[in-house]
């Protein structure tokens, strides 16, 4: 599979897949040519819906899935999941700071177990947040939609605000991707990576296109994306 920037990298997330048969799911967009399995955690507190956790984190590990798994907590308090996360083998952890009372010790948290950290900003969040833990930060994740729900259209506002973001990461010199969640599909994902996001979480769009006769049922789908990325 042609891969025009391997530095752009497509996460299913599996809140649109089909939970009666996840595994086959996840193993089927990654041979389709995806990169990261996004999993959303909802609480029906932080957010209002309710859907998986570290038990199904592992029960992945444990079908063989190596991918990385980047585990996005739309939960409040955070710090007692993230644990639970790291033994379940999450790659990355991100979480919400409004979510969090103690926000520089959760991203040490996630980086003492060995995962990679991150924080989630909602659209009318600021990213001023980032101010003193940009040296604690491996990912920094703006939601195009307000959290709970597939299926929503892309907030437009979210473009400047990924401007912004993608210029304090080059400014602080570090490696940190920049990954953009919510309301992502074909015909938009070039203009939200012109705005500097490297990572690309897909729910809708990419189960919503499974095929049957593709070689492994995403195929075409996450080809469409790479070619709007090859527009570059
Ligand atoms: C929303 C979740 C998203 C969701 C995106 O709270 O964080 O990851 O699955 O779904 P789509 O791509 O359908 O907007
Ligand atoms: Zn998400």
């Amino acid at each position: 599979m042609p891969d025009v920037n391997s530095d752009f990298q497509i996460a299913p997330s599996i809140l649109s897949a089909n939970f009666a048969r996840l595994g086959q799911e996840v193993d089927d967009v990654l041979a389709s040519g995806a990169d990261i399995v996004h999993f959303d955690v909802m609480d029906n507190h932080y957010v209002p819906n309710l859907t998986i956790g570290p038990m199904v984190c592992e029960a992945l590990r444990n079908h063989g899935v190596t991918a990385p798994i980047d585990v996005h907590l739309m939960v409040k308090p955070v710090d007692r999941l993230i644990g639970d996360f790291l033994s379940a083998g999450a790659s990355y952890i991100t979480f919400h700071p409004e979510a969090s009372e103690h926000i520089d010790r959760s991203l040490q948290l996630i980086r003492d177990g060995g995962a990679k950290a991150g924080l989630v900003f909602n659209p009318a969040t600021p990213l001023s947040y980032l101010d003193h833990v940009m040296d604690k930060v491996d990912m920094i994740l703006l939601m195009s939609v307000n959290p709970g729900f597939g299926g929503q259209s892309f907030i437009p506002g979210t473009l400047d605000k990924l401007r912004q973001a993608r210029k304090r990461i080059d400014d602080s010199g570090r490696v940190i991707r920049l990954e953009i969640d919510g309301g992502v599909k074909v015909d938009n994902i070039a203009e939200i990576a012109q705005a500097g996001a490297d990572t690309f979480v897909a729910g809708s769009a990419v189960f919503k296109a499974r095929r049957e006769e593709d070689p492994h049922r995403y195929d075409s789908v996450i080809q469409a994306f790479r070619d709007e990325l090859a527009k570059l």
